[in-house]
């Protein structure tokens, strides 16, 4: 059984990538992700608002203007809150580069171009196989339109595949109005792959304080399903290569988005909830399921029921949508 994929032109042994999260900052627990059969691992993101308080900070010391930020920099994060700041961030990333042997692709946060972009060729030049762009940013101003937010994140995916010459993937947001012709936009731009999707967490109102929360729940199976009606209406046109992120935790979730038309898939949640072993039985899984349907590789099923291959197209497109509330009885 040949379970070998490429993504970003990077060949995997397999295709099951730990995605962007604090896993990367356990040396040892990565060690076990790759015993377990991982076939790369994707580092937290860094930050834009790191990068910018560390160059504000380094500003303020240049230009010898001390205190006269402080005020300003109260409505920053503070800077300890996040995990590895920019330059302990470069330094796991040789760690992780002198422990593992699979691919490690580094991770950047941001919406604005700025000095973060300059990180970019600080993590190739650390090691970095590939570098995945979360271009994630919440429109709250209603005078800012689509076209203009799109085309700053359009200029930024850009400017960084610009500045290095290791793969970029952008892992974009389900909530744009036309995700496909993003995508291409983003191809245009000179990604070599996307992740579909960013997965947004939404804060939750407290009836007691009257407090707004930020929470942090993991995901299930059901939230795959967003990704796999976008990676069937956009594999068969994607030149990029395609990762699924949001939703996998078993070998059938695993099977589906590969027929949907993906490359690889990241996984999360499910290592936070269940440890390393969680990668071998969803690789056992998906060998098994092959075995069972005759498959010998993953280009055989890779798409298979994508919009242009699935037997019937109408059932990831609208004309269902009349079918499936119809079918309700009450
Ligand atoms: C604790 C935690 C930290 C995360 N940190 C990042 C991050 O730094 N950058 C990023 O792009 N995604 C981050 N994510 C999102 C994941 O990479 C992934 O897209 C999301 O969890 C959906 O995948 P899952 O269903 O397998 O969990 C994080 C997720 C979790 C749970």
């Amino acid at each position: 059984m040949n379970l070998a994929t490429t993504y970003l032109g990077l060949p995997l042994r397999n295709p099951i990538i730990v995605g962007a999260s604090p896993c990367c900052d356990d040396l040892a627990l990565c060690r076990r992700l790759e015993d377990a059969g991982a076939a790369a691992l994707v580092m937290h993101s860094l930050f834009e608002e790191q990068v910018d308080f560390e160059e504000d900070a380094r500003h303020r010391l240049i230009d010898g203007i001390g205190e006269s930020h402080s005020e300003a920099a109260d409505y920053f994060p503070h800077y300890e809150d996040y995990a590895l700041p920019p330059e302990l961030y470069v330094r796991q990333l040789v760690r992780l580069k002198a422990t593992l042997s699979i691919p490690v692709i580094a991770s950047l946060n941001g919406h604005r171009p700025g000095g973060w972009i300059d990180y970019a060729r600080r993590l190739e030049s650390a090691g970095a196989d590939a570098l995945e762009l979360n271009l994630y940013s919440l429109p709250t101003d209603p005078t800012v339109d689509a076209e203009a937010i799109e085309s700053d994140q359009l200029f930024i995916v850009s400017e960084v595949v610009r500045s290095v010459r290791i793969p970029v993937a952008v892992k974009i947001s389900p909530w744009l109005t036309a995700p496909a012709h993003f995508l291409r936009q983003v191809e245009a731009a000179g990604a070599k792959g996307a992740v579909l999707f960013n997965r947004l967490y939404q804060p939750d109102f407290n009836l007691e304080d009257l407090e707004v929360h930020p929470q942090l729940r993991l995901s299930d199976s059901s939230e795959l399903l967003l990704r796999l009606r976008w990676l069937s209406i956009v594999s068969p046109h994607a030149r990029a290569s395609l990762a699924a992120s949001g939703g996998v935790h078993t070998p059938a979730d695993v099977v589906k988005a590969l027929l949907a038309g993906a490359h690889a898939v990241q996984i999360v949640s499910a290592v936070l909830r269940h440890g390393p072993m969680v990668v071998t039985e969803l690789l056992s899984g998906l060998e098994a399921w092959m075995d069972d349907h005759a498959y010998g590789n993953l280009d055989q099923l890779r798409g298979a029921l994508n919009l242009a291959r699935c037997p019937s197209p109408t059932a990831h497109e609208r004309a269902n949508y009349l079918n499936v509330i119809q079918s309700w009885r009450v």
